[in-house]
């Protein structure tokens, strides 16, 4: 197929071109073609497609999603959640180890890379725990599960709140190249919040916690990194205070990475008034699905995550898509299981929120969901890089597409969006893994043809 006037976005080699893409066996290549591609092309053995308006870059790297497998195959399975991850354009998803049980031994690494290559449409990168049983106290054997095939560690969903332990974990982790991820909410100062503590929680009367909770721990983290020489690599930053501390953190030259999600860059705690801003329709006061740690903050954190992200304080995109039973939100909000379902919507938001608006460009925003994510990877042999051309995990994007949100139409298992009803502008027509269509055959086939 030739998809002729496509453009191709690839930050690794800093294209951006309109021009005729040949995919031939999931092969991809940007012009010049070669003479026996020109040839197919002319004796008309080649199927020509008009490809005008239409984006052609690598594939998304998600470094943080839940696939819930094993334990809690009703919210999701690695077959359902791989699925979600192809139709938001994510060629490789890191999967969270909060699993039950969870991921803190080689077998169960390798449980979840067996379930992978036999379910998984996608490339599927598991993160082993950092504390045994994800109790926080005794450091996992992260030697053994690296050499299973863990690509970095985390307790995410709670935090390591013991430093003693913080510290033991990052020396390890440095001596193996890899990263620990902290899930940044300072316990202490949560207690039983289940919002961001400002005027909205003041008047739904929901208990509040600052940004500070994210900031204290964030601020020990980067500190502790430095002491041990580590890479500290921040999940889900979401208030504008750590944003200044990583900034000062990478201008002294320590190891520290950051990612935002979709909802911290898109959504204010004003939705949970059931605002959800002039373009969209009104939603629910209490909408359990905003519920989620850390919590959707003020519309100031949210402006300066935009700007962190443009700027590169903050290195990558990624989801938390998190799936929930039904039931596990249809209760009062503070009682809500916390999570978003997320990775089918996250390029639709965020062409909406911050392409659209003009606050970031759309090369900007692919860089931040392919090279970014992948260079905080870089300590794993074979991946952090993508390489000069476009490689085989492919994905084809429509910025302009309009559809509107129906979590009825999601591959995940996990219904709870608080995006329903809402249009997003910027859509994820084909991804393809390995040179294989993985999502989005009929949408190519149906694609207008111009010739061949
Ligand atoms: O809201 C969240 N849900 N935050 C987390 O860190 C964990 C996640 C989950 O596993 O549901």
């Amino acid at each position: 197929m030739l998809l002729r006037g496509a453009r191709v976005i690839d930050p690794a080699s800093g294209t951006d071109v309109v021009g005729d893409v040949y995919i031939e066996a999931g092969v991809f290549q940007a012009e010049p073609l070669t003479d026996d591609q020109n040839a197919r092309v002319d004796q008309g053995r080649t199927k020509v497609v008009n490809g005008t308006g239409l984006v052609v870059s690598p594939g998304f790297v998600d470094l943080h999603c839940h696939l819930r497998e094993p334990g809690q195959e009703h919210k999701e399975t690695i077959a359902t959640g791989t699925e979600a991850a192809a139709r938001g354009g994510f060629t490789t998803v890191c999967a969270m180890p909060n699993t039950n049980p969870p991921i803190d031994s080689p077998g169960l690494v390798e449980f979840v890379l067996k379930r992978a290559k036999e379910t998984g449409i996608v490339r599927v990168l598991p993160i082993g725990t950092i504390t045994a049983g994800r109790q926080g106290e005794r450091v996992a054997d992260l030697e053994e599960l690296a050499s299973a095939g863990a690509v970095a560690f985390s307790d995410d969903g709670s935090p390591v709140a013991n430093p003693q332990t913080m510290r033991n974990a990052l020396m390890i982790a440095r001596n193996l190249n890899l990263p620990i991820i902290q899930h940044c909410e300072d316990p202490a100062i949560l207690g039983d919040a289940v919002a961001h503590e400002g005027w909205v929680s003041q008047r739904l009367g929901l208990t509040g916690a600052p940004g500070a909770a994210e900031e204290s721990l964030a601020a020990r983290d980067i500190e502790l990194a430095a002491l041990t020489r580590a890479h500290l690599h921040l999940a889900h930053v979401s208030s504008a205070g750590t944003i200044d501390l990583i900034k000062r953190a990478k201008d002294r030259g320590r190891k520290v990475t950051a990612e935002v999600m979709p909802h911290h860059l898109a959504l204010t705690d004003e939705w949970l008034l059931g605002d959800r801003g002039s373009d969209w329709p009104t939603g629910s006061e209490y909408d359990t699905n905003l519920r989620v740690n850390p919590p959707v903050r003020s519309p100031e954190d949210v402006e300066a995550m935009a700007i962190a992200l443009r700027d590169g304080v903050i290195d990558a995109v990624a989801t938390d898509h998190a799936p929930h039973a039904w039931e596990d939100k249809a209760v009062p909000f503070g009682e809500a299981a916390p999570g978003i379902s997320g990775i089918e919507t996250a390029f639709g938001l965020l062409m909406t929120r911050l392409v659209h608006t003009g606050v970031i460009d759309l090369p900007m925003l692919i860089t931040r969901m392919t090279i970014g994510p992948a260079s905080v990877l870089a300590g794993v042999p074979g991946l952090g890089t993508f390489s000069e051309k476009l490689g085989p995990d492919v994905v084809i994007l429509d910025p302009n597409q309009e559809w509107t949100v129906d979590p009825d139409e999601f591959a995940s298992k996990g219904k709870n969006t608080p995006l329903t009803g809402c249009t997003l502008r910027g859509a994820v027509v084909a991804t393809i893994v390995g040179g294989r269509v993985v999502h989005g055959e009929k949408a190519l086939d149906a694609l207008e043809r111009v010739g061949g």
